[in-house]
């Protein structure tokens, strides 16, 4: 960086509320999210100094194990998923001192008690008052923790007493609109909406967070972000990897609920929502949801022509051979739930009006990333385009998410030589070349975020309820039918050839993510 733009670089962080010291309470302790993700988040907040100090963690979880034997695991967690996977000695034994277990079970009011009785013993007043409840735990226990918590005057509801409690809730919340009600009804009786921090970890990553600021930072972009400018955009969430041990999980939420009912519906929200009056979390939630409330609601007999799913057969990914879905462990025999799903989407308001949405995502497909293009109209056809034709291509904007993080405008170019010919040619940014290889995982930021009580980057209880009501009819679209032959795809290709036709029908292609070297 030169001197240059170190004096434009603009500080905003005079915005963000203060960390004060609090206990954060994990329920689901000894799980897979708290091994691989919350505990590594909070040790590197811890490393950096951004924790507040004091803080206290507590895990609750069901099996007996002691304190030590609990920190001993997390230490082992770190050393293993962590972003660094190196822990410092020193600085691991400061942040174990912080770090208590607690014994119980979800339903047992005992075992609350004893929490209670546990955050009653820390000496800093703010420790017993700021309270952080972590629920990494199966949504259907959610009420039940929150009820208890409450019960044992752990969670106030609108106090006007010193101090807050918040609640950080894991994805899925629910598995339709209804269950997603019921879930809010409940959780709302123990703790106002203000007080609850719904996790969609996708809003936590740099680059999803950077789509704001690339939009609303640069006035040149955002003049060609209308239907004038732009023929249609892309999103893809593409995995290499299968099911795995996951497949009991899966089979309850398919491609449909598990990917686009969250991630893909917040990027295309963040993608197309118009500018928020302020930076406010509730100003841009409210244009978030006003950007899913504009989507054009399908009726489940419109399904088949919008939206494809499909489900992997046997194949290869990188050369390695990969069992067909239906033989994946825990898997029913005959199944049909998606393993993929492409969808065109049409947003309703004046600026994105006639302007295809397609959305992506699928297991076992050739190359892990997440981008979205920005897909330009193309020339008049007169001059290059009269000449070139189709082969003329049109430029387009790609915001790589993950990995290999970066920004690429594509557009024509001449090529050189005494011979006329024109090619597209590429300019590229990468975060790696431009600030480091230093990305702080997107747990790092929700974490703090939460304990700051900034809820920009949670989901709010209208946009999960406006993401559900999007997804529900096609997931009647789809009930008692079979899986087609063509609603298939090899492991190790882009998907079904209908999700080809798809955008076929518009004249348009997936332009697959590429790898970068
Ligand atoms: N894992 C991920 O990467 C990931 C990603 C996104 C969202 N999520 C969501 O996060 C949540 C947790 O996932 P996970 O993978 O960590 O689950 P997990 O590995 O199955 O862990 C569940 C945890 O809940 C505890 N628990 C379950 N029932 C209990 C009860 N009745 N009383 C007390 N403790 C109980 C378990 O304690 P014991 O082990 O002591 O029985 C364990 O600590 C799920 O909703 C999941 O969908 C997970």
């Amino acid at each position: 960086m030169d001197q240059l733009d170190e004096l434009l670089t603009c500080r905003l962080d005079f915005r963000r509320r203060k960390a004060e010291p609090c206990s954060i309470v994990i329920f689901g302790a000894s799980g897979d999210l708290t091994a691989r993700k919350l505990i590594p988040a909070l040790y590197h907040l811890f490393t950096e100094k951004q924790l507040p100090d004091p803080v206290r963690i507590i895990g609750f979880a069901r099996r007996e194990k002691s304190s030590e034997a609990w920190r001993a695991e997390l230490k082992a967690g770190v050393e293993a998923f962590s972003r660094t996977k190196r822990v410092d000695g020193r600085l691991w034994e400061a942040f174990a001192t912080c770090i208590e277990y607690c014994q119980g079970e979800f339903s047992d009011a005992q075992a609350y008690a004893k929490l209670a009785g546990q955050i009653a013993g820390f000496e800093h007043a703010a420790l017993k008052q700021n309270l952080l409840f972590y629920l990494s735990t199966s949504p259907s226990q959610f009420a039940e923790v929150a009820e208890h918590l409450s019960k044992a005057g752990l969670l106030k509801r609108e106090t006007t007493e010193p101090g807050w409690q918040r609640v950080v809730v894991e994805k899925p919340f629910g598995h339709d609109l209804l269950s997603a009600q019921k879930l809010n009804t409940e959780l709302t009786r123990f703790a106002h909406e203000k007080q609850i921090f719904r996790i969609d970890h996708y809003l936590g990553k740099e680059t999803v967070q950077n789509i704001l600021m690339f939009r609303f930072s640069n006035a040149i972009f955002e003049q060609l972000w209308t239907r004038q400018s732009v023929d249609h955009i892309q999103i893809t969430v593409s995995e290499k990897i299968g099911v795995g041990s996951r497949g009991g999980y899966y089979e309850e939420a398919g491609a449909l609920r598990d990917m686009v009912q969250n991630h893909l519906l917040q990027v295309l929200a963040l993608i197309a929502m118009e500018p928020p009056v302020s930076l406010e979390a509730e100003s841009i939630r409210d244009e978030k949801v006003k950007l899913l409330r504009s989507i054009r609601p399908l009726h489940s007999s419109q399904v088949a022509t919008s939206i494809v799913r499909g489900q992997y057969t046997a194949g290869e990914v990188d050369g390695q051979p990969r069992v067909g879905y239906r033989e994946e462990n825990k898997v029913r025999p005959g199944t049909n739930v998606e393993t993929f799903v492409a969808a065109r989407f049409l947003v309703d308001n004046w600026r994105w009006s006639g302007v295809p949405f397609y959305l992506r995502t699928g297991k076992n497909l050739p190359l892990s990333a997440s981008e979205v293009r920005i897909q330009f109209r193309p020339t008049p056809n007169v001059l290059f385009a009269a000449q070139c034709g189709t082969k003329l291509d049109a430029n387009a904007i790609t915001l790589r998410l993950q990995p290999n993080e970066g920004i690429t405008l594509r557009f024509n170019g001449k090529v050189p030589g005494t011979s006329l010919q024109i090619r597209p040619v590429r300019m590229h940014f990468s975060y790696d070349s431009e600030f480091g290889a230093y990305t702080p995982e997107a747990y790092e930021r929700l974490l703090l975020e939460a304990i700051e009580g900034d809820a920009t980057l949670f989901i709010r209880r209208d946009e999960v309820e406006t993401a559900w009501s999007i997804i529900d009819p096609i997931r009647e679209g789809w009930s008692n039918r079979s899986l087609s032959n063509d609603e298939f795809y090899s492991a190790g290709t882009w998907g079904t050839v209908a999700a080809e036709q798809l955008l076929a029908a518009s004249g348009h292609t997936w332009r697959n993510p590429q790898p970068v070297s």
